[in-house]
């Protein structure tokens, strides 16, 4: 079957066979590099993608769903300074994650921020718990999150002055 669907601002007509995970048709047809099928249970976070504005596990969501839909993936947000303002405050705070959920919390770092953009405690501990990391000091990535906040809104104000 073929699915219709923009990705990253693009038409596409994807090829999918019946029971086709999502995330493999990204993959596999448009071989999109920041996405894994890793757990295949929406515990990694590593296939994560905005559908018609929502953060979704790829691995989760039967291929066909996605027909007519609006995805974005990590590459269609890369270069927007608000990802330059998670990466700023991740170097700042010196919390810079390893490869294996670098792309996921800066994912879930620019849905949150989009959604509330001063987050509290609250908000950010249940953002990351998308993302699971065994290798990261929490309390860091909270202040990592506060500082992206902050650079964001600041960088807004001063643009929207
Ligand atoms: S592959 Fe792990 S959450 Fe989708
Ligand atoms: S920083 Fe290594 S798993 Fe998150």
């Amino acid at each position: 079957m073929i699915i219709d669907v923009s990705v990253n601002g693009i038409q596409r007509h994807l090829k999918s066979r019946n029971g086709d995970r999502l995330v493999d048709v990204l993959k596999k047809e448009l071989g999109l590099s920041s996405l894994t099928a890793d757990c295949l249970q929406g515990r990694c976070g590593k296939c994560l993608i905005f559908m018609d504005g929502r953060i979704v596990h790829s691995c989760l969501i039967p291929a066909f769903k996605a027909r007519g839909s609006s995805i974005v993936t990590f590459e269609g947000i890369a270069k927007k300074p608000e990802v330059m303002d998670i990466e700023k405050a991740f170097q700042l705070t010196q919390t810079q994650p390893c490869s294996f959920c670098h792309t996921a919390k800066i994912m879930t770092i620019f849905d949150l921020l989009s959604r509330v953009p001063l987050p509290n405690e609250d908000d950010i501990v249940e953002a990351l718990d998308m993302v699971p990391c065994p290798c990261s000091d929490p309390i860091g990535l909270i202040q990592a999150v506060k500082l992206a906040a902050e650079l964001r809104n600041k960088r807004k104000f001063n643009r929207e002055a």
